[in-house]
């Protein structure tokens, strides 16, 4: 039988989680889930939890419910943890957005300053995370979502003894996307992907034993949908797609696209409101919908989130581990070799062979020209980041926004750094 520790129980996305862990009782053995959140989101956690039970109930499914603020009973014994929770909530995601749109910089949640602020937050709590599980379910693997989230995993990685596998809906995202316009089934697609979280290329698309690369750049530069929720969708240049001859994800908008984007962002923080704005919205009437005692399945609304397929993700994982199924999977795991030209102790995301050991990514070897540049100088930014993170080091922190491509001076990145300390002082008790 297995146990699911959920960190951030109260997140919205908490019934798509309950929904996956319902379509595959009959391959996962699934026996108890215990969601953690803290006081602050007791409320959330109190209509998360009684939408959960009634959503088992339904299927008439053998598994307990439980809710608390009780993180170490959740992580004691438990099988896998699964991490989605946000320091700060989404007030402090509005200051990310906000701060580096006062120097005329991207704003994003977990791409440029943004994703660096949320690092900072973060990392202190999933290394306290990550001794409960050292001590408290020394197997278990953690599975985490708690952006940004390759830096994070990488953070686990470096610092802790803990198994665990970062993970992202982008790539998945990205294969519904092409089978869709390519018009077949997603699961006769196979994707090359690699680089890093929310810089992820799918190098080679094959469809039935086809390269259909090209095809592809051709369709997405033709204006196929191929965004997330999350994200504006600047339209591709189709030449530089055919240059690139590779598929980049939507994030890559944000350093391809750069003033383009920066130009959506700034209209939409006068008018709508940055996306951690509209997300409060739609969150609160999520959370309304879910309080409906009749409801007893996810909502469609949910979807209005940029996170769709996050459970697919997720527990195709938690199968693919328990069932030891050797199915490729896109992870975010320790890069030992993959890319040759990055070290062996940062963390990647890429297409790996997953099985009870968990992660075996596969080879890529040298990168071309084409990509490299871009994903050396962020992965620094991102070392840089993982070490400021961890030891509050003012240093590291300015040399990681100096290294990000997003930031285009130090007079900038040192402003930008000395606002997000400030603001975010209440949550970053290593500085
Ligand atoms: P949210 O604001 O609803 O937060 C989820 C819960 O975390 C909240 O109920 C909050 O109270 C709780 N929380 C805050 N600090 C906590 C702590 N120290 N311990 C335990 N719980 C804590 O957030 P959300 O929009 O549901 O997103 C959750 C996380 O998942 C975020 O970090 C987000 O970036 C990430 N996410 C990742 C992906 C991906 O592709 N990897 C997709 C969607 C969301
Ligand atoms: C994408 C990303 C996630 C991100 C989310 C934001 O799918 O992969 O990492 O957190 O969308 O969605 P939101 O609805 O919160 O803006
Ligand atoms: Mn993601």
């Amino acid at each position: 039988p297995l146990k699911l520790a959920i960190i951030g129980g109260g997140s919205s996305y908490t019934p798509e989680l309950v929904e996956g862990v319902l379509k595959r009782l009959d391959r996962l053995p699934v026996k108890e889930i215990h969601f953690v959140d803290i006081e602050l989101g007791q409320k959330k956690l109190d209509i998360i939890e009684a939408l959960a039970r009634r959503m088992v109930e339904k299927v008439g499914a053998d598994i307990t419910i439980k809710a608390s603020l009780d993180r170490r009973a959740a992580i004691e014994d438990a099988d896998f943890v699964m991490t989605q929770f946000r320091v700060g909530g989404l007030q402090a995601r509005a200051n990310d957005e906000r701060i580096p749109l006062k120097y005329d910089v991207i704003g994003q949640e977990t791409t440029g300053p943004g994703g660096f602020a949320k690092a900072l937050r973060t990392i202190p709590v999933i290394l306290d995370i990550c001794k409960d599980i050292e001590e408290l379910a020394p197997n278990a693997w953690l599975l985490n979502f708690t952006n940004p989230a390759g830096l994070v995993t990488e953070a686990v990685q470096k610092y802790t003894k803990v198994k665990a596998i970062g993970l992202c809906n982008v790539p998945v995202s990205m294969k519904m996307m092409i089978a869709e316009m390519m018009n077949c089934s997603p699961d006769d697609l196979s994707l090359e992907c690699a680089g890093l979280n929310h810089l992820v290329w799918a190098h080679r698309v094959w469809l039935d034993g086809k390269d259909i690369t090209a095809e592809v750049l051709e369709k997405v530069g033709d204006g196929a949908n191929f965004s997330m929720k999350n994200i504006f969708e600047e339209p591709w240049d189709p030449a530089f797609l055919k240059a690139l001859g590779a598929i980049p994800c939507p994030y890559h908008r944000y350093f391809y696209q750069t003033a383009a984007m920066l130009a959506e962002e700034k209209e939409a923080a006068q008018s709508g409101g940055t996306r951690a704005e509209q997300v409060m919205e739609t969150e609160r009437e999520l959370f309304e919908l879910y309080q409906d005692t009749n409801l007893d399945r996810k909502p469609e609304q949910l979807e209005k989130r940029g996170g769709a397929y996050y459970s697919d993700a997720s527990l195709n994982l938690v199968d693919a581990i328990y069932n030891n199924l050797n199915t490729v999977n896109v992870v975010n795991v320790r890069n030992n070799g993959t890319i040759a030209s990055l070290p062996d102790d940062v963390v990647i995301e890429c297409s790996a062979v997953i099985g009870s050991w968990g992660a075996r990514p596969l080879a890529v070897g040298h990168l071309s020209p084409e990509v490299s540049g871009l994903i050396h100088q962020v992965k620094a930014y991102e070392q840089l980041t993982v070490e400021a993170a961890v030891h509050g080091d003012y240093d590291k922190g300015l040399m990681a926004l100096a290294n990000n491509p997003l930031v285009p001076d130090i007079k900038r990145a040192k402003a930008i750094l000395d606002d997000i300390l400030r603001i975010n002082h209440d949550y970053l008790p290593q500085f």
